[in-house]
């Protein structure tokens, strides 16, 4: 079925049910506007959130959840829901061990609830699924900061509504920094840059279309275009030097093969929890929904008036999407450029299986439910009342996915990092041997063992699918840390 013919299909579904992704007069123009060329816009960086105020110990912001009209394509608006009405919203920058106290107000017609991915956080401040805002009410997040730098990023997790409204903009970056990893001679400043990477379509008013079907709830949502920072398919100028970039898998279902066009690898120097034990050029790095990865790019190879383009080598997409951005070598350094990777990065240790004491196996499938074919794990369906898990405080446990349905799964969970053991009863290579939080599991019947401890946090949490509607359609369950 083309794209097409999906929106003529379930035009009467999603005219009824989403009428937030109409135009403002209440028409729904279904037919999507097929993508402009590449690389005619430049990239946004999303503005740094300024504290309201500030204390020995803590930063204190205000956010408001909020319409906003934006320019996404060139000469259209398209209004969005975003933090501060901006999309993506403003970038956190956070450093460990000082607080950050987030204060967030809805005016937005649902209730919402923020949740900070990849953050190590007290559940009463984690923004799980049931501990909603409802509109015209606020919220106050405490996070501690307690863990390592990392690419962090905060997003919508309402029950049954995440991948609607992180689709209509709810997601921003929240970037941790720490001592040691300022310590090292990374790039950093105006040459550290976060891309958010998301698929959308629009129809022909500049309208996002979020097409949620019951196709669309088992293959997840696809865009038709990619956008880096709200922008489609951007250019980004740089000069000849190195440059860090935290690029985000920000998209509801998506997964990326991240490669530059002139075959050159990339340098990967951290993944979710933060920076590797050392680098690693790699050819190609796949990221699935939720992910995060960092790498140095040294433009200073190239001569002036090179363009690389980032390409995207996954093809189970729908459409298929090869670019991404281009980045475009303008200038020269404009001082000598003192930056570079060191041989190691942060000292990591791998936790022995050995440690563990607890062994749980969690069965991702499909499952007949009420006359339609659902994902599960174990066979049920997520109930906020059951708990599926619960881990001691300081236990070391190994959880293993086993994939026995026909579409991969990215598992994620939710308050402490873990380390992959095996996919498939193979060690991680070299960069996805670092603290994840979120993984893939492999289609065909893959198995993959991953190990963490429950350090600091007890009370509720969640895991989860982070194809963002296996998670609305309740590919989901509780474990609770316990005393
Ligand atoms: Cu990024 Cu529980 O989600
Ligand atoms: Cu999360
Ligand atoms: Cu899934």
């Amino acid at each position: 079925m083309t794209l097409r013919q999906l929106f003529l299909r379930f035009a009467l579904l999603v005219t009824c049910t989403v009428p937030c992704l109409a135009g403002d007069d209440g028409a729904t123009i279904l037919t999507p506007l097929p993508p402009n060329a590449p690389f005619q816009v430049p990239l946004p960086i999303p503005p740094t959130l300024q504290p309201t105020s500030s204390d020995e110990t803590t930063d204190y912001y205000d956010v408001t959840m909020q319409v906003g009209q934006v320019e996404i394509l060139p000469g259209k608006l398209t209004t969005i829901w975003g933090y501060n009405g901006r999309y993506p919203g403003p970038t956190i920058v956070a450093h460990r061990g000082r607080r950050a106290v987030v204060r967030q107000t809805n005016n937005l017609p649902e209730s919402m609830s923020v949740h900070l991915h990849g953050g190590h956080t007290p559940p009463e401040s984690d923004g799980l699924p049931l501990d909603l805002i409802g509109p015209g009410a606020m919220k106050t997040y405490t996070y501690p900061n307690n863990q390592e730098a990392a690419t962090l990023w905060y997003h919508d997790h309402a029950v049954d509504a995440t991948g609607r409204h992180a689709y209509m903009g709810l997601a921003g970056f929240y970037i941790l920094h720490d001592e040691y990893e300022e310590s090292l001679p990374l790039p950093r400043g105006e040459n550290d840059v976060a891309l958010a990477v998301q698929d959308r379509i629009f129809d022909y008013s500049g309208a996002l279309v979020y097409p949620l079907t019951d196709t669309t709830i088992r293959t997840g949502v696809y865009g038709d275009r990619l956008l880096v920072n709200g922008a489609p398919q951007p250019y980004f100028q740089v000069a000849r030097q190195k440059m860090r970039f935290r690029i985000l898998n920000g998209s509801n279902t998506r997964q990326y093969i991240f490669a530059l066009s002139n075959g050159d690898p990339l340098v990967q120097i951290a993944t979710d929890g933060g920076l590797l034990g050392a680098p690693v050029s790699r050819p190609s790095i796949t990221v699935t929904s939720g992910e995060r990865i960092e790498v140095v790019i040294d433009f200073a190879q190239y001569p002036l008036g090179t363009s690389v383009i980032l390409k995207n080598l996954d093809t189970t997409g729908t459409p298929v999407i090869a670019d991404v951005m281009r980045f475009d070598v303008v200038r020269e350094a404009d001082s000598p450029d003192e930056s570079y990777v060191p041989k190691k990065l942060r000292p990591m240790e791998r936790i022995s299986p050995k440690e563990a004491t607890v062994n749980r196996t969690f069965t991702l499938q499909q499952t007949l439910y009420k006359g339609r074919q659902i994902w599960t794990i174990n066979g049920q369906l997520y109930d906020p009342t059951r708990v599926d898990a619960r881990p001691k405080l300081n236990e070391t446990e190994i959880w293993t996915f086993v994939n026995n349905s026909g579409q991969s799964h990215p598992m994620h969970i939710h308050d402490i990092h873990w380390q992959i053991i095996d996919v498939n009863g193979v060690p991680p290579e070299p960069g996805d041997d670092g603290w994840k939080d979120t993984f893939n599991v492999p289609v065909g019947g893959g198995v993959v063992r991953v190990i963490g401890t429950f350090t600091d946090n007890l009370g509720g949490y969640v895991t989860h699918c982070h194809k963002l509607e296996h998670e609305d359609h309740a590919m989901m369950f509780n474990f609770a840390v316990e005393p």
